[in-house]
């Protein structure tokens, strides 16, 4: 039997208490493990609001959100350090997530530091992960204004593995980037997948990479999930309008 990693619960999400507006209204679904999930929906859709609240930067106002079987809205400060480490998020501006002041070598050899490694280890470890993520050593060196859009979402993805994931959950990681090169970066996050036996939840508005990649599709909209199925299943048959419009439009 497939085991559930992520079990999303009547999830709803207000920010507000003086207005009415629901962000998501009732989200219900299962990652299970070692699948590639997509999440495709509109702008404002609630695409960013659910992997928020899934990486804990929010709270839901109603709803639950279980990881291996405990909800991660009880956890602990234990719990929610190793949960920080288990569930990386690659977002769309990676240049906005690594200190501009630092180089890359700095950040992912940080990130092995954190769990225990000595310098020279955490060192031969990060130059692996590059040479893994195909950038060559001399990123050790360079600050995250020296690199190009795809580049430096290379060492994002890279410094998301460097803490072991069991989920990793890419929102919309390709969106800036040129037709090109936002096909190696899901090929990347294919074969890294594969590679690392990891689970993904991939958001994009994208709807030929979430074909290419994921083996599961989610349409959101309004905050809602209109669709559900595999990837073959919605694509060949969508059971929806709005799916049947993405579809056609390309998103
Ligand atoms: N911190 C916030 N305060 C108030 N409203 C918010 C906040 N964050 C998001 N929203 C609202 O919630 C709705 C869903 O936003 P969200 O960012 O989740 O959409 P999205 O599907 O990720 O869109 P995009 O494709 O543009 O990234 C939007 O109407 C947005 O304005
Ligand atoms: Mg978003």
């Amino acid at each position: 039997m497939t085991e559930t990693l992520l079990k999303v619960s009547h999830l709803f999400k207000k920010f507000s208490d003086h207005d009415s507006y629901y962000a998501l209204k009732g989200i219900n679904f299962d990652l299970l493990k070692g699948e590639c999930l997509g999440i495709i929906g509109e702008n404002g859709s609630g695409k960013s609001t659910l992997s928020r609240i899934i990486t804990l930067l929010e709270t839901p106002t109603q709803g639950d959100v279980c990881f291996q079987g405990f909800s991660i809205l009880d956890y602990n400060k234990k719990a929610k350090r190793a949960y920080y480490k288990d569930v990386q998020m690659i977002f769309q501006n990676p240049y906005a997530s690594f200190n501009p002041l630092k180089t890359f070598g700095y950040s992912l050899k940080n990130v092995y530091h954190n769990q225990g490694y000595p310098s020279q280890k955490a060192e031969s470890a990060a130059l692996q992960l590059l040479e893994r993520v195909r950038l060559d050593a001399s990123f050790m060196k360079r600050y995250p204004h020296q690199v190009s859009g795809g580049q430096c979402q290379r060492v994002a993805i890279a410094r998301g593995l460097a803490a072991s994931p069991k989920l990793l959950i890419c929102d919309e990681i390709t969106s800036d980037l040129d037709m090109i090169t936002k096909t190696s970066i899901v090929e990347l996050v294919g074969e890294l997948q594969k590679a690392y036996d990891l689970t993904v939840l991939f958001i994009s508005h994208d709807i030929g990479l979430v074909k290419y990649l994921c083996d599961r599709i989610l349409v959101l909209k309004n905050g809602e999930i209109l669709e559900e199925g595999s990837v073959q299943k919605v694509f060949k048959n969508p059971q929806h309008p709005y799916t049947q419009q993405l579809i056609d439009y390309g998103l």
